[in-house]
């Protein structure tokens, strides 16, 4: 799998993301061979850049954040194929030195007019930049090559604006050109949920209401919002990372075999699972969100959320939200899917835990089991990637008494191939046009419906809960699940 002939315009790269993440992935591709000599990368920004600067910021970054060791003759060859564009959107005049810089390249560098233009641009902008390509020709292929744009989150910010996200970008490109970033995707162990369950035949046969009790699907932050006060305000976390991290998870999760391995086989099942979704009547005893507020933090004394640079003192952005959903089908009926996400929890982890109903018997006597939790399967996404079982076993000794253990695989213990940055898979993915990793507008549209509703609701009732910084939440959330006779993993 290597991309062939081809360039990646980047907009907005001035960007966190853009130094942080896209340089070093491009980077880190070029120097494991895959990418093609004469690939291009042209950066377009309001800054009065030469080319040379560009290339200098890009250097730096890879120097602070590329996962590949340095090496000059990767570099050198990437660089020259380096462009910048100075300019705002709306100059028409950018974007037609943009066209010649493209026409040039195909020239000198051989991109055989393969481009793919990234929007790593706050949402407001999406639009102009997508009209600007289409009015300047850059948005057609010629005959025999192809362009593609490749859209951050995120798409909107409930169903009504994702929707006319989708109607802007599309009346541009066909829906088999866009590339919609989540990056959940791009993780190793998030794309080993499908090889599990489906290139093993242990999983599938339990993975279904007759065994499971209920599934946990937790992604948790120890840090802040640190300097994004701008974007998180007033977003949230539910908007930030249910709708589509988590929804993706769970929709890996709950979904039938694909009929293939491809894009539209996929699409057709994700969309089938969150088309089936289903809210609690009562989303005021079935939802939680939380703030954190200010407290000591593995030693360091943190501020709340509320006293953090540039949030409103009175907002009512939750940092913490938890969620019960049902999905309607014949598999997962009466199953719930417990989801929640926070900042400045205990640790920063995610994972998927299936956990399975109680053995419908025991010869055992009660003492015997006493302290014997329910099995469960753990798929951990980070940091300590890998999967753990867990399940009962007898102590050793002269009694009977059963205590649980776990058994685990390790990536780092099975493998010696090293994960590819998220980042780096889904750039080559789209410079490959390998679709399987990216949702499409109908799987956006399908996640607002669901999470619309539930913001709506918090909207007009009352305020977040708090939660100290450090903790797993406000107390609301637990009492959430022990209202089910469950608790939450303490991961
Ligand atoms: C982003 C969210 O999509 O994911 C951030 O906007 C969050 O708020 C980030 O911090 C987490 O990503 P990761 O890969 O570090 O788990």
């Amino acid at each position: 799998r290597i991309a062939g002939p081809s360039g990646l315009v980047i907009f907005g790269v001035t960007g966190d993301l853009s130094r942080k993440k896209l340089m070093p992935a491009v980077y880190d591709l070029a120097n494991r061979g895959l990418l093609p000599p004469g690939f291009s990368l042209v950066g377009f920004a309001r800054r009065d850049w030469e080319d040379q600067d560009f290339a200098q910021v890009v250097h730096d970054a890879v120097r602070e954040h590329a996962r590949t060791p340095f090496r000059e003759e990767v570099w050198q060859q990437l660089a020259e194929g380096m462009r910048f564009i100075p300019g705002d959107f709306d100059d028409d005049t950018a974007f037609k030195q943009l066209r010649s810089a493209v026409e040039e390249l195909d020239a000198s560098r051989g991109t055989s007019g393969n481009y793919a233009f990234y929007l790593s641009v706050p949402p407001k902008f999406f639009p102009k930049v997508v009209q600007q390509l289409k009015k300047h020709k850059l948005a057609d292929a010629q005959e025999g090559s192809w362009r593609r744009a490749v859209i951050e989150k995120p798409f909107g910010h409930d169903l009504d604006s994702a929707c006319e996200l989708n109607a802007i970008v599309h009346d541009v490109f066909d829906p088999e050109q866009v590339f919609r970033i989540d990056h959940y995707l791009g993780k190793e162990t998030v794309q080993n949920i499908l090889a599990l369950r489906f290139a093993n035949q242990m999983f599938e046969p339990i993975w279904n209401r007759s065994y499971v009790d209920h599934v946990q699907i937790t992604m948790a932050e120890d840090i802040g919002i640190g300097g994004r006060a701008g974007y998180y305000d007033g977003i949230g976390a539910a908007r930030d990372v249910i709708q589509n991290h988590l929804l993706q998870l769970m929709a890996l999760t709950a979904m039938e075999e694909p009929a293939a391995f491809d894009a539209a086989s996929l699409l057709t099942e994700k969309l089938k699972v969150l088309r089936a979704v289903r809210l609690p009547e009562d989303l005021g005893r079935h939802t939680v969100r939380g703030q954190y507020a200010a407290a000591w933090q593995g030693g360091t004394k943190v501020r709340g959320y509320l006293e953090e640079e540039g949030i409103d003192q009175a907002s009512s952005t939750d940092t913490y939200a938890a969620i019960k959903l049902q999905v309607d089908n014949r598999r997962w009926a009466g199953v719930p899917f417990y989801l929640r996400t926070g900042k400045r929890l205990g640790r920063r982890v995610t994972e998927i835990a299936v956990v399975f109903q109680r053995a419908p018997h025991s010869p055992f006597d009660s003492t015997a089991t006493e302290e014997l939790g329910q099995n469960a399967i753990v798929i951990r996404v980070q940091p300590d990637e890998g999967m753990t079982v867990r399940f009962g076993s007898k102590v050793p000794g002269t009694s009977m008494e059963i205590r649980d253990v776990t058994m685990d695989f390790a990536y780092g213990e099975s493998f010696t191939e090293s994960s590819p940055e998220a980042y780096e898979r889904l750039i080559l993915d789209v410079l490959l046009g390998d679709a399987n990793l990216f949702p499409r507008h109908q799987e956006v549209e399908e996640s607002w419906k669901i999470l619309d509703p539930i913001e709506q609701y918090w909207a007009t009732h009352g305020r977040p809960a708090q939660y100290a910084s450090g903790s797993w939440g406000p107390a609301e959330a637990d009492e959430m699940l022990a209202r089910d006779g469950r608790s939450w993993r303490r991961p």
